[in-house]
């Protein structure tokens, strides 16, 4: 049997892992032993235990408990515990996902205990690097021994930094569980009537930033105010400690209905519902776009250059020209997400080339 390890810590890597446990369990149980390492960076019930039932993932073998903190105090404490976890249960191969300080830890402790790691969603590049998240991939990949990407473009990066010989072509494990949830979500209520749009902001060059963060808030709340629609706002515990911070009250802006950060499923409802969505959130932006809805980027730039080139989705700063973005709205492009992420089957495609590369001894 292969051993492989998952570590999750963050929302997005929860579902990522989610595609890949399902797929292991359908096909591969005889083949593939999987454990789940927990780093505890997200730790809230909302953010983490809510979507360990929903989607069914195993129960933690071990939780880092690492908690908020610093970027060093978050990868540094992660690295501790799972350094000493891994070496005692050795698995073959560690999965990491996506880009988060948890990815980093994980790429850098199995690396040194000569642990292939093995990393989903490689070769994202925004060429910022401003942005944690950007250094984070960065590293990961280099470090990783074998690399799925989810596009061509992807693909294309890492080629650019010499990494493409370890890479292969995969579609997006998210797509996979978008389309496998798909049925269970419809079951779930809505938590806002009439017409509304969803919002999410959590990324922390927009947080972190009262400028940026109020500039965005004015702009959407009046957008929505023209298009007569409500603003639906789950919101991220960053966003609210950032606002309390500087005391910044939402009822300013009164288009925002706020509410408690939505779970997975709830997520895709909601998408389905909205009229639009506006996002810096690098999994939300392709869930809409999965469900063929207008995409706002909330951000300079995306690292899905294919939404933006199709028209499917649109790049805004803060205090965006409003008049310009309701004509967008009226004239995006709907766009068939398959060509660029895939048939729903990147997970299956992951196991079957692991069971190929690593052979356990
Ligand atoms: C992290 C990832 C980001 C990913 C996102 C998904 C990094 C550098 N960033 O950002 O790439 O897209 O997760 O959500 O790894 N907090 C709570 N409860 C929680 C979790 C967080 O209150 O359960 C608060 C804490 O005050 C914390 C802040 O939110 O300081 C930010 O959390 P953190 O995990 O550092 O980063 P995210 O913004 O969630």
């Amino acid at each position: 049997m292969l051993h492989l390890m998952h570590l999750v810590g963050a929302r997005p890597q929860f579902i990522k892992a989610a595609a890949l446990s399902q797929a292991i369990y359908t096909h591969f149980s005889t083949q593939i032993k999987e454990s789940l390492v927990h780093s505890g960076q997200h730790y809230d019930y909302r953010m983490s235990g809510l979507f360990f039932e929903e989607l069914g993932l195993p129960k933690p073998v071990f939780n880092c408990a690492v908690g908020s903190g610093s970027h060093a105090q978050q990868t540094g404490n992660t690295m501790v515990q799972l350094e000493q976890y891994m070496q005692e249960s050795k698995p073959h191969v560690l999965l990491v996902y996506g880009d988060t300080n948890t990815t980093l830890a994980g790429a850098l402790v199995a690396s040194k205990l000569h642990i292939p790691v093995v990393h989903v969603e490689a070769g994202l590049r925004s060429f910022n690097r401003q942005m944690p998240e950007e250094l984070n991939r960065i590293i990961t990949d280099r470090l990783s021994e074998r690399l799925y990407t989810i596009t061509p473009h992807s693909m294309n990066c890492l080629r650019t930094e010499g990494l493409d010989q370890q890479a292969l072509v995969v579609g997006d494990v998210m797509y996979d569980a978008a389309l496998s949830f798909a049925d269970k979500a419809k079951d779930q209520a809505l938590v806002i009537e009439g017409e509304f749009a969803l919002v999410t902001l959590h990324r922390a060059e927009n947080v972190d930033q009262p400028e940026r963060l109020k500039g965005y808030l004015s702009a959407l709340d009046q957008l929505a105010k023209q298009q007569e629609l409500r603003l639906l706002f789950p919101m991220h515990p960053r966003v609210k400690a950032e606002l309390d911070a500087q005391g910044i009250d939402l009822k300013v802006y009164s288009s925002f209905v706020v509410e408690e950060p939505l779970s997975y499923l709830s997520t895709l409802k909601h998408i389905s519902a909205a009229q639009w969505v506006a996002t810096d959130s690098g999994g939300l932006q392709k869930e809409a776009f999965f469900a063929q809805k207008p995409v706002c980027i909330l951000r300079s730039e995306t690292e899905w250059v294919e939404m933006v080139e199709s028209n499917s989705a649109c790049l805004l700063s803060p205090n965006f020209n409003v008049e310009d973005t309701q004509r967008w709205l009226n004239k995006h492009t709907v766009t068939d997400p398959t060509p660029w992420f895939g048939q729903g089957n990147a997970a299956q495609t992951i196991l079957m080339d692991l069971l190929k590369q690593f052979k356990p001894s």
